[in-house]
């Protein structure tokens, strides 16, 4: 057995992603397979051969899926479109796009019109920047009215300041002082454009969306104050100065993809958070080592260290400092990784942490659908390299008259388990289930849900190529997930479910529950490998075509018609280089769950991801989000001020991310 420790670049890691941080002994299923093909005498390296046998023509299609004759498929009638490596949104003909709420767009307050020298405080009553998961919260069922709640991922703090301009500074950097210090209003400015953005919008006479303003419309940031839930609230875990007694905490970070509850509320993930904070203590134990803080004065940003004082920058350096953890923020890092549940028509509500979900590199959060007096279950990817899928199943009923977030405090909470036979199993992870007990290191349910990872670790949950977005099926109930890479996966360490090493282009995964989403055993299998024309695997066992290739798909959402979209974040490292020029731009495609086949919908600008879609009830308008364009501009030419991308204004606009409008010239069904 191997393991995998940090230390080493990877070029095809994002900014922001976390470095390795799973130091576990569990098993690859090549270190099982090996193990079970030596036993019969078999040579080594004939795993290779027994997975590429797996893979020649079809996949292993299980009775579970093949049982599922019967249901329609969705109809996919547009033209695919080409790939593209323009500075442009590109759509099939008959549709129309409007750009729409990009980053500093104002909600709120006085309105403060988009500058690049706002302040802080504006950015508080403006739209946040890198638009990721998002939902259209319709008003009285409205298709032409509601909200849009959506993530801010995080910020490139070079496009935000004026004082960054003509600095060579990359995608990473910031302006500092010589001391390294920084401005404090830039800092403010940085956390506020982080978080969530509620807004209320319409669609006007002309057929365009608008911002209305509205008591509604609200902005969540890495300052707002926040409750902990759970069966990690009030325990010393998050005691901190701010909190002595552990049930508040302040900001959201990093909010990758979301979710929505059955009873209508969101739930922003907390993705790479751990890279905002420094911690200076020489020890530092697994429940931040395992999610990737180590000793260092240094956090992502540099927040801790603006040129004011004050503890709503200096908590993002974790060190100990003072007599206890009630005196200083060495447990600051233990309020992160959460599942945050907001609700949008409640603007005085306090965002609540959802301790139950786990604490990880959350992803997103994905429901399945409500059947009353069931459990309530939500699935959750834990988007780094070798990391793990979960899910969680409520003590409690689902009961739609009465159903709130209470229900997401009590229950059990899973780990994925996929064996080499198509079969899979959740994991347990509560106290004395699997050997979670004190003497193996888990002395009670909040020690496991703050240390999830070491929990999955301990229980031999499968290690994935990334796990991002989920999304369920509504016919069949099959949930999928994308894994979106994963090249650190050496040979001799694939298995069924990651079946390929140095994972470049990513795959998306689905299982089939035995009985029901709350049970404890399911059977999968694998509904595409992404790739190029040559290295790539759809449904029917054929390769990816023209209208169809495409690498590290991230974002998914399965429409109620059935389609499938599939929202790709090849790294700005590496896109149109190399063995990733092929796919031009970051781009949205749709495949028919039954048959496999995938159509290329959307290609966006240069430099950005295409992430977060939805639709209004109607399905006649879809919104769907583009980060981060420009990304690819080097320290040099932002100095330079020529930028890789001038979206979406054009000129010599900077880039900013922003939302897209979609809808048909002839008022239909979008994808249909
Ligand atoms: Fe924020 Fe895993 O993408
Ligand atoms: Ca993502
Ligand atoms: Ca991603």
């Amino acid at each position: 057995m191997k393991r995998h420790v940090s230390g080493y670049v990877d070029t095809i890691l994002a900014e922001g992603d976390e470095p390795l941080s799973n130091p576990s002994n569990n098993a690859y299923f090549g270190d099982i397979l090996e193990k079970r093909l030596s036993r019969r005498g078999m040579l080594k390296g004939s795993l290779a051969t027994v997975i590429a046998g797996l893979m020649a023509t079809k996949f292993p299609l299980n009775s579970a899926f093949a049982a599922q004759g019967g249901v329609s498929s969705p109809s996919i009638g547009f033209a695919p479109i080409a790939v593209s490596a323009a500075d442009s949104v590109t759509v099939p003909d008959g549709y129309r796009v409007q750009n729409f709420i990009p980053w500093g767009t104002p909600i709120g307050g006085d309105m403060p019109a988009f500058a690049l020298g706002a302040s802080g405080d504006d950015q508080g009553n403006q739209v946040g920047s890198h638009h990721d998961g998002m939902h259209f919260f319709p008003l009285e069922g409205s298709s032409t009215e509601g909200l849009l709640v959506l993530n801010h991922e995080y910020v490139e703090p070079r496009f935000m300041h004026a004082a960054a301009s003509g600095l060579s500074l990359d995608r990473n950097g910031f302006p500092q002082h010589e001391d390294g210090s920084r401005d404090a209003d830039q800092v403010i400015k940085e956390m506020n454009a982080h978080g969530v953005t509620i807004v209320r919008v319409r669609q006007g006479e002309s057929g365009e969306w608008e911002v209305v303003q509205d008591a509604l419309n609200r902005r969540i940031t890495a300052q707002t104050a926040m409750r902990i839930s759970g069966p990690v609230a009030e325990t010393d875990y998050v005691k901190t100065k701010y909190s002595p007694e552990g049930t508040m905490t302040r900001g959201t970070l990093n909010n990758c993809a979301h979710g929505v509850t059955p009873w209508n509320t969101y739930l922003a993930a907390e993705e790479n958070w751990s890279g905002y904070f420094a911690n200076q203590d020489a020890d530092i134990d697994r429940s931040q080592a395992r999610y990737g803080i180590q000793t260092r004065d240094t956090g992502r940003y540099q927040w801790h260290r603006a040129d004011r004082d004050d503890e709503m920058f200096t908590r993002f350096d974790a060190s100990s400092k003072g007599a206890s953890a009630a005196d200083d923020y060495r447990n600051e890092p233990h309020a992160f990784g959460w599942m945050v549940e907001i609700d949008p028509m409640a603007p005085e509500s306090a965002p609540v942490k959802r301790t139950h979900l786990g604490r990880f590199a959350h992803e997103g959060v994905i429901f399945a659908p409500a059947i009353e007096g069931q459990p309530v279950v939500a699935y959750s990817g834990d988007d780094a390299r070798f990391e793990y899928i979960y899910k969680f199943v409520s003590s409690q009923p689902y009961q739609a008259a009465t159903a709130d977030g209470s229900l997401l405090d009590e229950g059990t909470l899973y780990v994925a388990k996929f064996n080499e036979d198509g079969s899979g199993e959740w994991l347990a992870l509560a106290p004395g289930q699997h050997g979670l007990t004190p003497d193996n290191g888990f002395v009670d349910l909040a020690d496991i849900l703050v240390n999830t990872r070491s929990a999955a670790d301990f229980v031999g949950a499968t290690k994935m190529d990334r796990p991002e977005w989920g999304a369920v099926d509504p016919a069949t109930g099959q949930v999928y997930f994308t894994l979106t890479n994963n090249t650190q996966r050496e040979e001799g360490d694939e298995d069924p479910a990651n079946p390929r090493a140095n994972n470049s282009f990513g795959h998306i995964i689905r299982w089939q529950e035995a009985g029901s989403h709350a049970g404890e055993r399911f059977e999968w299998d694998l509904f595409v490998l992404a790739g190029d024309h040559q290295d790539s695997r759809d449904l029917a066992g054929d390769s990816l075509d023209d209208e169809s290739i495409f690498a590290s798909p991230d974002g998914l959402w399965i429409d109620p018609d059935r389609r499938v979209w599939i929202q790709t974040d090849i790294s700005e490292s590496v896109m149109n280089e190399g063995i990733f020029e092929v796919f031009g731009n970051n781009q949205m495609l749709v495949a028919n769950p039954e048959t496999g086949e995938i159509k290329r919908f959307l290609t966006g600008p240069i430099g950005q991801e295409i992430t977060g879609v939805i639709t209004t009830p109607d399905q006649r308008t879809m919104f769907v989000n583009v980060q981060h364009p420009g990304a690819t501009t080097t320290a040099e030419a932002f100095a330079n001020g020529s930028f890789s991308s001038h979206w979406p204004e054009g000129g010599s606009a900077i880039p900013r991310s922003a939302t897209l409008v979609i809808t048909r010239e002839d008022g239909g069904v979008i994808g249909a």
